[in-house]
């Protein structure tokens, strides 16, 4: 057992006993260390002033990712090196990213520049990633720009980011590694006192003796939902068990029948092997928050919460995914539609945690498509999302799996048109009329701030309709504006596992 928080920076080994449970990374820089490079906007991971970059060993390579600091815990960087705007100057000099930025007239106030500055210097030690102007726009949907305009920034990242990496970080990679493989020592973690902590168990056996003894506490994977009950609802949460050092819930094995993920897998683990499932499912899953909410957020903490708006949660029912749970020593599996019972409500118990999540490939006779409307494009959630998987006979339909999120109080399947479209050909329009008026009886949708119930009611219709145009043959290019199929197959410009530093 260990009972402080530690991680490497500025090339030291810093070690901390006194963290609050809730200590953000953003206030341990701003106001214990008083590095205020790093900027505070919206508190809330939309913005990304302040994002800092976070160097793991993945399959014993380095690899930085941009991370939201304001949402982000400061004991989720146990084991990590962390990069801050101030570390990346030497001798005198500016990195190359900062001359980019200066050269290309990039930053005006400056307020976002930090931030901007570091999603880029992950960028520049990614690998295998296309050298192309929507790897940028990607790469930098998570940071907002109010005054320069977005173009000067795009063209200093086209300038600095797809050459080889040569900058003092990449100079002592190998130290680096060697030092981060140093800090894991297999240990759980338990930091603060019986009533008040931040724990971080290192195995499933410790996480749930933990999470047994203490049902009360508040689990924590990414901590993109938790982060925010912080710093916007000012709570308190006096008991912290983070998930992310527990072996046993590290990876995705990708087998033929299906996908299996751990509890702390995240949407960027996670990115590949569902694009190869079906590349609506990859254009699902890069279209999730930005890439400091996907690099954090885990899936099982997308479903755990309940939200009936998650992204994942309708196309992983309408792909028919399993979830697994445990309690004490009891494990249990169950269908992930049946997680959900109502608002707020899930089949779970006190003590009982999400372990992993199965998600079955597709058969060849099935066809997948899945679609999510947002106010915005990039990092924002959805107004609703639609999920439908078809199995196919001879061109007909022989069964139906449709999933909705915001449409109802949970993500849920629309028995009723599944049912009518039993039977029906995709490419005959005039067998879908049962299934589009069934539509209507299975929903009786909210109005909030992201849409009214008749734009939901409306909107759900036509991705119906458009999924059975384009499964009855029509070609995509004729039907999306974004999001084409191909593009997302080959998206190797996309790829967030590819963003990885040779050690
Ligand atoms: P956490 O915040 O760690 O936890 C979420 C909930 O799950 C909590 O109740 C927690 O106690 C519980 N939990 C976590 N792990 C477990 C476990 N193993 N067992 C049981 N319970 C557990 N979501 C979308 O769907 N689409 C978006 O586009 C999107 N955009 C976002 C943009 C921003 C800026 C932000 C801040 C969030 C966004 N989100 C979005 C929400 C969030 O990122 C996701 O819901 C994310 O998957 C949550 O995962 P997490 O690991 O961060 O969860
Ligand atoms: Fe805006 Fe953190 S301050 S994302
Ligand atoms: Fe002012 Fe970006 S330079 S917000």
């Amino acid at each position: 057992m260990r009972d402080t928080i530690r991680f490497l920076h500025q090339g030291r080994v810093i070690e901390i006993g006194d963290a609050g449970p809730t200590e953000t990374v953003l206030d341990y820089l701003r106001l214990r260390r008083g590095l205020t490079g790093t900027k505070e906007g919206c508190g809330e991971g939309d913005c990304g002033a302040c994002t800092v970059a976070l160097g793991r060993l993945v399959n014993g390579r380095l690899v930085y990712s941009a991370v939201n600091s304001c949402i982000l815990f400061l004991g989720q960087i146990d084991g990590t090196e962390l990069v801050t705007v101030e570390d990346l100057v030497q001798d005198e000099r500016l990195h190359p990213v900062q001359e980019a930025m200066v050269a290309h007239h990039g930053s005006q106030c400056g307020f976002c520049t930090p931030g901007f500055v570091m999603s880029l210097f992950t960028l520049y030690h990614a690998e295998g990633v296309a050298a192309s102007r929507r790897t940028v726009t990607d790469w930098l949907a998570g940071n907002l720009c109010r005054c320069t305009g977005y173009r000067p920034i795009v063209d200093a990242a086209m300038d600095a980011c797809f050459d080889a990496a040569q900058d003092a970080f990449s100079a002592r990679a190998s130290e680096t590694v060697a030092r981060l493989q140093g800090l894991d020592d297999g240990l759980d973690v338990m930091s603060g006192a019986d009533d008040r902590f931040f724990a971080a168990p290192a195995t499933l056996d410790a996480l749930a003796r933990l999470y047994a003894a203490h049902p009360e506490a508040t689990l924590v994977g990414g901590g993109t939902d938790v982060g925010l009950w912080v710093t916007k609802q000012l709570r308190d949460l006096p008991k912290i068990i983070w998930t992310g050092r527990v072996a046993d819930f590290e990876g995705v094995e990708e087998a033929a029948a299906g996908v299996l993920m751990g509890a702390r897998a995240t949407f960027a683990d996670t990115h590949d092997a569902m694009r190869r499932i079906d590349p609506d499912l990859g254009e699902i899953w890069r279209r999730i928050g930005s890439r400091q909410v996907r690099a954090s957020g885990t899936v099982c903490g997308n479903i755990a919460n309940g939200s009936p708006i998650g992204d994942s949660p309708p196309a992983l029912i309408a792909l028919g995914a399993t979830l697994e749970l445990r309690l004490g020593s009891q494990a249990r599996t169950l269908p992930l539609e049946n997680y959900f019972l109502d608002y707020g409500k899930q089949d779970r118990a006190a003590g009982e945690f999400v372990t992993g999540l199965y998600v079955p490939r597709l058969d060849p006779n099935h066809a997948f498509r899945a679609y999510k409307i947002s106010k915005r494009f990039d990092q924002d959630i959805s107004a609703v999302l639609c999920a439908v998987r078809l199995t196919l006979a001879d061109g007909t339909v022989t069964d139906a799996r449709v999933a909705f999120g915001g449409m109802a109080a949970t993500p849920k399947r629309a028995a009723k048109t599944e049912l009518a479209l039993v039977g029906a050909r995709p490419d005959a329009p005039s067998t879908w009329a049962a299934a589009l008026k069934a539509l209507l009886d299975d929903f009786d949708p909210l109005t909030d701030m992201r849409a009214s119930a008749d734009y939901r009611r409306e909107v759900a219709r036509a991705l119906l309709a458009k999924a059975l145009v384009e499964i009855g043959g029509t070609p995509d290019e004729r039907t999306r504006v974004s999001g084409a199929r191909h593009q997302e197959r080959s998206a190797a410009g996309a790829d967030e596992a590819g963003a990885s530093h040779a050690a």
